[in-house]
């Protein structure tokens, strides 16, 4: 009901009556009075004023569902949005909902995730109030091999997104780190369930350190937050449609010309390990060499010492330059 009467508030330009509400969603005058003081609760300013109704006067930093549909500007991205309070992880309630059925464009958000996950099995922390803990399904008609490349169009969007906010440079640690002042501000999960050779969907996990304040001892090195860096309070509904909004318009790029040549300049020049000395640690072993950018296909060319050109995919790769962390 509170999301109803959100909607509904957020619509109507001038005051809307309780007789209105209550005839619009077909409820009892208590269930509106509930709704809109439950919404106070949150933290929404509802002017009250006898004989006129209810005027929404200013909403919090939320991510409730009827928030975020409210200003998303997007075709697909977000068609449903799923908000929960706690959960384990959105990258795994996307999963659940995509083997359901869910649609491409479904879109989870989390206030806190109890097992936020991130890239090599690592954990996310991920505490309520501070972050943009999100995930969405997307259904795309390509080869396993080429879903890789969707995270360098995820690190794009967020790049892009985020630099909508703040006049601080917004960089990209390839593959898909988000970067500000030489800490890590963002991180991009993709996962995603395949046959042979067809997808059956992707999820893309993303993870926004807005206005953490501090971070544990054995993070503060290497991780920061928006409010850490620009000193800004940004509204995480504002930056999630941003984001949406850039992700649909690259994603619909990249569909088109399955490849990444299209939006190669753009992403080397905010890529802070062009030029850099770097070291790729895999599995097989450790190699060394200089950062040129990336290849159609998404992978770090780096020439060795040799001159040697090595191309690097993402897979299960790390690559640690000048940054203190991987
Ligand atoms: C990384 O940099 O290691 C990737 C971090 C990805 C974190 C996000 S938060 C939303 C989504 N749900 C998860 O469990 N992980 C991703």
């Amino acid at each position: 009901m509170r999301d109803r009467v959100l909607h509904k508030l957020k619509t109507t330009q001038d005051y809307i009556s309780g007789q209105e509400l209550c005839d619009s969603l077909g409820v009892s005058r208590t269930a509106i009075w509930k709704a809109i003081h439950a919404l106070e609760e949150a933290g929404y300013e509802i002017e009250a004023v006898r004989n006129r109704g209810y005027r929404l006067i200013s909403s919090p930093d939320v991510l409730f569902s009827d928030e975020i549909k409210s200003i998303l500007d997007t075709k697909w991205f977000g068609r449903e949005v799923v908000f929960c309070d706690t959960i384990d992880s959105t990258n795994n309630e996307v999963k659940r909902r995509a083997e359901a059925g869910g649609l491409e464009g479904l879109l989870v958000i989390g206030e806190e995730q109890l097992a936020g996950r991130g890239r090599r099995g690592r954990n996310w922390v991920s505490p309520p109030g501070t972050g943009i803990w999100m995930s969405f399904l997307l259904r795309p008609d390509l080869l396993p091999e080429e879903a890789s490349m969707l995270t360098i169009v995820a690190a794009l969007a967020c790049q892009r997104g985020i630099s909508q906010f703040t006049s601080e440079a917004v960089g990209i640690k390839w593959p898909n780190d988000l970067v500000m002042h030489q800490k890590k501000l963002a991180g991009i999960l993709t996962e995603m369930s395949t046959e042979l050779t067809s997808i059956h969907y992707v999820v893309i996990g993303i993870g926004i350190n807005v206005a953490t304040e501090s971070f544990p001892e054995e993070l503060k090195e290497q991780a920061t937050s928006l409010l850490q860096e620009t000193g800004q309070n940004i509204k995480r509904s504002s930056l999630v449609a941003a984001i949406g909004k850039e992700f649909e318009l690259l994603y619909e790029g990249f569909l088109e010309h399955r490849n990444l040549e299209y939006l190669r300049e753009e992403y080397e020049q905010k890529l802070v390990n062009k030029n850099q000395y770097v070291a790729i640690h895999e599995a097989k072993g450790t190699q060394t060499g200089t950062a040129q950018g990336i290849s159609p296909k998404g992978e770090l060319l780096v020439i060795d010492s040799q001159g040697k050109e090595i191309r690097v995919g993402a897979g299960e790769v790390s690559v640690r330059g000048i940054y203190g962390y991987q």
